[in-house]
């Protein structure tokens, strides 16, 4: 075969965290234990009922047919229901939604939909690499939003040189935060509507993380300020809410032109997922609100074990406020790539280094609290050592 690929293959960014997962899977198979935090693939099963409710949808033959074109409006529905109940934000369920096979494929479809060869797209540094990946493949150009320690990890809409804001057509955001762990709040997320609307910039909310907010504080929905929905959307998706990572199943809601225009993209790629899965992400979203509570409680527990471990070697470290990541700094005189190795190598601990987030993600590693806690507090203990080690 001599035909190469089509230019915007070649374009795609390179997978950085390949090399660390080979270098992870040697070291277990050549017999070590290691305490793999280094990926963000949910630990735990999705609740009994939802997997009830597929059980019983995949059991009736309607749902083997294709699905309505643009997903089942009972889905649609429920996913309307589900932000009246969580946020007090109302959606048309047939206008203001559409069903995504995940938040992925709705946040490169947004470039592909937006973006001529050449055109900018405000991402944040460090940020979750599928942005990159969509900017990519449109031929887009990315002008990078640092997300500072100082700044709490919310990017400075101030600091935008005044062309880039004029030129840009998307803007990316994401909080609760992958990877810093930061919360942003109804505050930030109105000045966040103020820029889109005053730079004709879209706001997609990247809302991945929505249901895991610490210390009592439920993480704020873009679209509950005013607005949000004549400034953008927000992708939500089951995958964490949920513990529902592998049945591919998210929604975009807000803006109608921009939903149009995903389910315009969308009739020529899909005829919407299983119906099964559809009814069954129906019930999750209208279902009770336990699973969830149960879910943050874990996740809370998780993050203070692990960070109270930590915190008793003396290791200093910001709790993440949300998501499911802490976000440490790399000791003096080491890059993020070379604490990865030394952790690794010494204690036998998988992290991700930040700069596979972007060049702002240099100084931190990201810690995936998604094992049991004595495995963390084990984790912890261990990279406290590690690292204490290097001052003796
Ligand atoms: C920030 C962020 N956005 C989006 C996603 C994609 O989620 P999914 O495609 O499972 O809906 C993830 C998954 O890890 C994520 O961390």
């Amino acid at each position: 075969m001599s035909q190469p690929m089509a230019d915007r293959m070649n374009r795609l960014p390179k997978q950085f965290f390949a090399s660390l997962s080979r270098k992870v899977d040697e070291r277990i198979r050549s017999g070590h234990d290691v305490i793999n935090l280094g990926q963000g693939n949910p630990d735990l099963p999705t609740p009994p009922g939802i997997v009830e409710a597929l059980r019983e949808a995949a059991l009736d033959p309607s749902t083997h047919r294709y699905s309505a074109f643009r997903g089942l409006p009972e889905l649609k529905q429920a996913a309307a229901d589900f932000y009246r109940r969580e946020y007090g934000v109302h959606l048309d369920a047939e206008t203001e939604i559409a069903i995504l096979f995940g938040g992925k494929t709705g946040l490169v479809e947004i470039s592909e939909i937006y973006l001529n060869p050449g055109d900018i797209a405000l991402v944040p540094d460090p940020g979750y690499p599928d942005y990159f990946s969509g900017v990519a493949l449109a031929g887009g150009r990315m002008a990078k939003m640092p997300l500072l320690e100082q700044n709490g990890f919310l990017p400075d809409f101030d600091a935008v040189p005044s062309d880039v804001k004029k030129a840009a057509k998307l803007m990316f955001l994401n909080y609760p935060n992958n990877p810093t762990g930061a919360a942003a709040d109804r505050q930030f997320f109105e000045t966040a509507a103020e820029f889109g609307l005053r730079n004709d910039v879209i706001v997609v909310h990247d809302f991945a993380y929505a249901a895991i907010g610490f210390d009592g504080v439920q993480p704020a929905s873009f679209l509950s300020v005013p607005g949000a929905k004549e400034a953008g959307i927000e992708i939500y998706t089951l995958s964490k809410t949920f513990n529902m990572a592998g049945w591919r199943v998210a929604f975009a809601a807000g803006n109608r032109e921009v939903i149009a225009a995903l389910n315009l993209l969308q009739d020529h790629y899909y005829v919407s997922l299983f119906p099964a899965i559809q009814k069954a992400a129906a019930a999750a979203l209208t279902g009770p609100r336990e699973s969830i509570e149960q879910l943050v409680q874990v996740y809370e527990n998780r993050r203070n074990a692990f960070i109270g471990e930590l915190q008793s070697h003396e290791f200093i470290c910001t709790p993440p406020r949300g998501s499911f990541f802490a976000w440490l700094p790399v000791p003096a005189g080491f890059t993020s790539v070379q604490f990865s190795d030394y952790l690794l190598e010494e204690a036998d601990i998988a992290v991700a280094p930040g700069v596979g987030f972007g060049e702002c993600g240099e100084g931190f590693v990201r810690i995936g609290l998604l094992t049991g806690q004595d495995r963390l507090r084990e984790a912890a203990a261990r990279m406290a050592q590690a690292t204490a080690a290097l001052h003796r």
